[in-house]
């Protein structure tokens, strides 16, 4: 496949940065954007020591003036691909949960998304390619208690992944969401804690019955399984898969 721009939210942890090795050692060029600029600076630099195109950008996506003058700051840069991974949690009943902290967890990763489609569906227009791969989660499709802000933005990110992709029919671009069950990132494991407060049990009682339970595989998703389902998405073969929802889920939602 011919190298491409691909920009990813997130980068310098977890799925966005397992999502980034991968397509780097494709041969893709990788801009790798995330709040935290020495985390993503140094996951640029380990990138580049191996051989890799990589840069590394400040975003916070939560800020909708730093992503208006983004597709400026970035150039000569061009984004083909688009990866929405930046995510944060917060576990706590509705009663409990700071109003702004339930704010905040919409803006990372249901506005935030929104508004970086807007900034760089420009481009992909005019490239007549495009790929916008978001990171949902199984809580796009189910619920957990003390999750309420987490799972209402995983959920509205289909309904807009399949508002953009009526409105993107026209043009080579697509916009899917990839949503998987837990895992092993620090975005989990500093949930466990969270969990086993919430729920009065202990934190290996939180991964045995609260994280792999309901799971018919039982087991945490890999960044194999990651990497290799966006490495599909973003290529010719799945130019006429929009819209969609692909769940790596072990077979959790079956029930
Ligand atoms: N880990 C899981 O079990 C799991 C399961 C399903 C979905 N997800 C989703 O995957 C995505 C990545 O999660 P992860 O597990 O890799 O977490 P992680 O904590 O390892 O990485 C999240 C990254 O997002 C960045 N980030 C947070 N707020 C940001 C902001 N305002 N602007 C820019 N960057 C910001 C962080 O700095 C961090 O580098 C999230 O959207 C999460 O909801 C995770």
């Amino acid at each position: 496949m011919a190298e491409k721009t691909i920009f990813i939210t997130g980068g310098a942890s977890g799925i966005g940065l397992g999502i980034a090795q991968y397509l780097a050692q494709q041969g893709h060029y990788i801009i790798i954007a995330d709040l935290q600029m020495k985390a993503a600076a140094d996951a640029a630099e380990s990138l580049v020591a191996k051989g890799f195109k990589v840069r590394a950008v400040e975003l916070d996506v939560s800020d909708p003036a730093q992503i208006e003058k983004l597709p400026n700051a970035i150039l000569p840069d061009r984004v083909d691909v688009l990866i929405n991974s930046a995510g944060v949690q917060h576990v706590s009943k509705l009663e409990s949960f700071p109003a702004e902290k339930w704010q905040l967890l919409i803006n990372i990763m249901l506005v935030g998304p929104a508004l970086l489609a807007k900034a760089f569906l420009p481009q992909m227009r005019s490239n007549n390619y495009g790929r916008i791969i978001n990171i949902g989660s199984l809580h796009s499709l189910v619920a957990s208690p003390y999750k309420s802000a987490y799972v209402a933005a995983k959920h509205g990110l289909l309904g807009f992944a399949k508002t953009l992709a009526l409105e993107t029919g026209d043009v080579d671009v697509t916009v899917n969401t990839i949503c998987p069950a837990y895992v092993k990132t620090q975005l989990v494991e500093q949930q466990i804690a969270a969990q086993a407060i919430e729920n009065g049990i202990s934190e290996e009682e939180v991964i045995e019955h609260i994280m792999l339970e309901p799971m018919p595989k039982k087991s945490f998703i890999e960044m194999d399984e990651l990497a290799h389902s966006a490495a599909f998405l973003i290529s010719h073969a799945a130019r006429n898969i929009t819209a969609q929802t692909l769940v790596i889920d072990g077979g959790w939602t079956a029930r």
